[in-house]
């Protein structure tokens, strides 16, 4: 959650800050702050609201080229301009800001008041401004450091000091946290997509490292190598679109390029994915896979969780992050436990990967942000490969890791009972896709239509069998999130029928995925079950089937691909649906209420 920024160099801070924070704000966005050491005067802002709304008609006279900023994403405390970042200490020298959760911060905030320090907001984060100030001597990173040493929980902090005030100094646990250089200049965030546009060149700070920066130099408590940010500046912005999250859709094409390019042998039905290259031996010898993620990549495990059991041939579970962390699963060295995250920072699955680690487990990550805190946690892994997602919602990162989890399933079946020809034919089919996603997308106007026409409901369900299953919860997580003002439930068909179907009348529509696969019988009962009961039905299948135009008031149609593939074709819909949905409804389809997109809080 939350966005950092901090720059020191020649230039002036303001702009930098300002610009690189409204790149972040879609880590968080209740509210926004800065700190500038000024040459004359100094500079700090706490402040509600979005900064992407936000103008400063005095910017010129903001002069300074040492500052911190913040976007928040509340945990502690409520949405207020005084519980905003920067925190400071009494003296109003130390301005820190942090992304995290200091989970003993009652305890130190009531030590230090007794010890006669005065809090100026309700938040965790302040204890770390007064205990900075508690230990400071002369040299702020050596009181950061005996700060850092009291707090429980998790943190990516920027600090700066009036005392020490050639530096800023940067630390973090749990939370992300990069190191940008450029010539005479330094940048630290919690996200590339802040300073791409001033240097590629990166360090990624690990946990309990603190990065001191003056003006000229910088030093980490330990040799780091200098990595390079493999996008551009311009994925990063919306370009002709009106939304990310729209952006992000109609990328989906290009993503699903992206994520298998390379990657495939189509003669010898084989995957080579350099990731895995390292543990291929010990993959031979496993003997259950457990799947974990949250939200929309936990759907995506659970997709995995149907293609792998299908085609590998070993016991596969699926399970929430936040849940395995705290059950008593049966893990050895023989089961590999797989992490789907496209941030790579949600703090359930990390932690989760962690408990693995403990158990001996072989752990695998599919992740898109390079060098984020998961990918560098699992012993191996796969990246997505597509470029930053801007958007609150998981859209092209979804299909990604759905993409990955396929060549996974070829990489893993073939070391084990799938056949040439059954390799060689989910690949041909997988290469197709982005021509078939880019089909499906042709029918964005349509999608916008029955968002219209369906804007008024106010529960939906939505229904799947086998492989579609997962993408009835996807599409159900997705209208919630997005168009929050409605309600919507997703559910394997089968259940309907064991209760759900007392709510189906002429007021409750359902969302049904039934493309020609080997439970579209079933599916079309369901269909009738709820037509039977007067109920709406917007019907997903494959494209020309009349019969299911017949039985449901709506239909959208996919193109015919492989079962295991249904998956991918069919959420791009739901995704359109809830995207248009949220617009019709006048919401920010980019800044759901109450949510940010990467949560890195228990
Ligand atoms: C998806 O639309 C949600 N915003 C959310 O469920 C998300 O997928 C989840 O928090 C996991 O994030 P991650 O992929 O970055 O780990
Ligand atoms: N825990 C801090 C707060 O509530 C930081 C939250 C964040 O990461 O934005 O202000």
């Amino acid at each position: 959650m939350c966005g950092i920024i901090g720059y020191i160099g020649k230039k002036n801070a303001f702009p930098i800050l300002l610009s690189g924070l409204k790149k972040l704000e879609y880590r968080g966005y209740d509210s926004f702050g800065f700190f500038i050491l000024g040459k004359n005067n100094d500079f700090l802002l706490k402040k509600t609201g979005k900064i992407s709304e936000y103008k400063n008609k005095s910017q010129k006279n903001i002069k300074g080229n040492l500052g911190i900023g913040h976007t928040r994403w509340a945990t502690t405390g409520a949405v207020t301009d005084a519980n905003a970042h920067p925190h400071f200490d009494c003296q109003k020298n130390i301005f820190v800001v942090h992304n995290g959760i200091i989970e003993n911060y009652k305890k130190l905030k009531e030590k230090l008041i007794s010890e006669g320090h005065k809090f100026s907001s309700e938040t965790d984060s302040e204890v770390i401004a007064h205990l900075i100030e508690k230990h400071f001597q002369n040299n702020l990173e050596e009181a950061v450091r005996k700060t850092l040493k009291k707090l429980r929980g998790t943190y990516g902090i920027a600090v700066i000091s009036k005392k020490d005030p050639e530096k800023l100094v940067a630390a973090k646990l749990g939370s992300p946290l990069l190191l940008g250089i450029n010539h005479n200049e330094f940048l630290v965030a919690s996200d590339p997509s802040a300073i791409v546009s001033h240097t590629r060149q990166v360090i990624t700070l690990d946990d309990n490292e603190i990065a001191v920066i003056s003006p000229n130099d910088f030093f980490i408590l330990k040799e780091k190598p200098i990595e390079k940010i493999e996008w551009k500046i311009e994925e990063a912005e919306k370009k002709e679109f009106s939304h990310f999250m729209l952006k992000e859709i109609f990328e989906i094409p290009e993503s699903i390029e992206k994520s298998i390019a390379g990657r495939i042998i189509p003669d010898k039905g084989l995957v080579k994915l350099g990731g895995l290259e390292e543990v291929l031996d010990r993959l031979k010898k496993i003997e259950k896979i457990t799947l974990i993620g949250c939200g929309t990549a936990q759907h995506a495990a659970q997709v995995g969780e149907y293609m792998f059991e299908e085609y590998i041939g070993l016991p596969i579970k699926t399970e929430i992050s936040s849940e395995f962390r705290y059950k008593k699963p049966i893990l050895d060295e023989k089961t590999a436990v797989l992490a789907i995250s496209q941030s790579g920072e949600t703090a359930d699955t990390l932690e989760a990967i962690k408990e693995a680690k403990r158990k001996k487990c072989l752990t695998l990550g599919i992740v898109n942000a390079v060098g984020s805190s998961i990918a560098r946690e699992t012993d191996a892994g796969v990246y997505n490969r597509i470029g930053p997602e801007i958007g609150v919602a998981a859209t092209k990162s979804f299909i990604s890791q759905l993409c990955i989890l396929v060549l996974i399933t070829v990489a893993l079946g073939r070391q084990r009972e799938m056949d040439l020809v059954t390799g060689k034919k989910i690949l041909n089919e997988l290469q197709k896709l982005p021509e078939l996603a880019k089909k499906t997308l042709e029918q964005a106007d349509k999608i916008k239509e029955l968002a219209e026409k369906y804007s008024e409901y106010k529960n939906f369900f939505f229904l799947g069998r086998k492989y579609n299953y997962p993408i009835a919860l996807e599409g159900a997580l997705k209208l919630k999130e997005i168009a929050w003002k409605i309600h919507a439930e997703g559910m394997p068909a089968g259940e309907i029928k064991h209760g759900q179907l007392a709510l189906i009348d002429e007021n409750f529509p359902t969302v049904c995925l039934c493309p020609y696969d080997s439970v579209y019988d079933k599916m079309k009962n369901a269909i009738e079950e709820i037509k039977a009961r007067k109920g709406l039905v917007i019907a997903i299948t494959t494209e020309k089937n009349q019969e299911i135009k017949n039985l449901a008031d709506d239909v959208i149609y996919i193109p015919k691909t492989l079962e295991m593939l249904t998956p991918i074709l069919a959420a791009i819909p739901l995704h359109l649906f809830a995207a248009y949905l949220g617009l019709e409804l006048g919401l920010d389809i980019d800044k759901p209420r109450n949510l940010a997109k990467s949560v890195t809080v228990e």
